[in-house]
């Protein structure tokens, strides 16, 4: 699939992932419309708002467009609302993901890129996270969206639908001013003088990845034949939350005390991934963890007080 002169659907193209991956794609010459429960901050991308597990609205995402493309980011996308809602996570999820696949076969999309993530597979069982570890998810997001990839593994052997499950570890970068994962939840401690709490003793290792790398990634599922089935994308560099927030007061330059809570149900205890098979296909990480965050930080900075307090 060629971007240039084609028509890509993104599901949850107003949020964070989505607005990069929206712009990204126009630039490459790509006609974008957008589905998602809320509007897109710039009023010239064509949305259809509504929800994704609604048939009526999957129906209007196709009948009058050609689509040649699907990135598909529409979900519940926090661990602790997926706990506390399974049922609506089971219904975004899996349900709307179902009809989007649906909605796609009628229309005869050749290719799909899912936003999946590490959490499909539960605890490490190897020193690193592959594609080939078994799927054993701690939490209904992780199991939802271990479904989602399910579906898609049938959709590309029987209707020749080409899936890829980007495997996401955290994600950060540019425009996470309504996020609550740790880089943005430490930009509006320092915004705002507030303390930092580290959910339990700060020890937990994980994967950061910034949203640019995402965004590469999600275009070479979308235009690259051989991207196909799950595809782990992570830095392949893991830090603790301590070492987080230590390399973030050297970035930033700013001081704030730092606290302990208790540890949140259904964290993954390490994320610790191989990026191989990512970067045989032609995918390398372009941002270490300190060049990423000075760009977050340099726009955390300037913003006014307002737009640093979201959420
Ligand atoms: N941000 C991360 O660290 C991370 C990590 C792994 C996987 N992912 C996945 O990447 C995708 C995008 O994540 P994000 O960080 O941009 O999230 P986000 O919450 O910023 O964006 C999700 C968007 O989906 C929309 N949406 C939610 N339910 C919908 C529904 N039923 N119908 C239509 N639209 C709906 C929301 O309104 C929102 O605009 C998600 O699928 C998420 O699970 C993200």
């Amino acid at each position: 699939m060629n971007l240039a002169g084609s028509t890509v659907l993104v599901t949850g193209g107003s949020g964070f992932i989505g607005r990069q991956v929206v712009r990204s794609l126009t630039e490459a010459g790509a006609r974008i419309r957008v589905v998602d429960l809320v509007a897109h901050p710039d009023p010239g991308v064509d949305v259809i708002i509504g929800d994704i597990a609604d048939p009526a609205t999957i129906e209007r995402c196709f009948e009058d467009l050609t689509i040649d493309g699907v990135v598909h980011l529409a979900a519940v996308t926090s661990v602790l609302k997926s706990i506390e809602q399974p049922e609506l996570t089971y219904q975004t999820n899996v349900a709307g993901t179902h009809r989007l696949l649906e909605g796609a076969r009628e229309a005869g999309v050749g290719a799909l890129a899912f936003a999946s993530t590490n959490a499909v597979t539960g605890p490490m069982t190897a020193p690193k996270i592959t594609e080939g570890q078994r799927l054993a998810p701690m939490t209904p997001y992780g199991a939802t969206k271990a479904a989602g990839e399910m579906l898609m593994s049938a959709y590309t052997e029987v209707y020749g639908l080409r899936c890829t499950a980007i495997r996401l570890t955290n994600v950060y970068g540019p425009g996470m001013q309504a996020k609550d994962s740790i880089v943005a939840r430490l930009m509006r401690c320092i915004r705002l003088g507030r303390s930092f709490e580290i959910y339990g003793d700060g020890s937990q290792v994980r994967d950061y990845v910034h949203s640019l790398d995402v965004v590469a990634a999600v275009t070479a599922a979308l235009t690259d034949e051989r991207w196909s089935g799950p595809v782990v994308i992570g830095s392949g560099t893991s830090l603790s939350v301590l070492d987080v927030v230590a390399q973030v007061k050297a970035i930033t330059g700013a001081e704030f005390p730092v606290g302990h809570g208790p540890a949140k149900a259904g964290e993954m205890p390490a994320v610790i991934v191989d990026n191989g098979h990512a970067r045989v296909l032609g995918w390398t990480p372009r941002y270490d963890f300190r060049t990423g965050v000075q760009g977050v930080w340099d726009e955390w900075r300037d913003l006014d007080l307002g737009g640093a307090c979201a959420p």
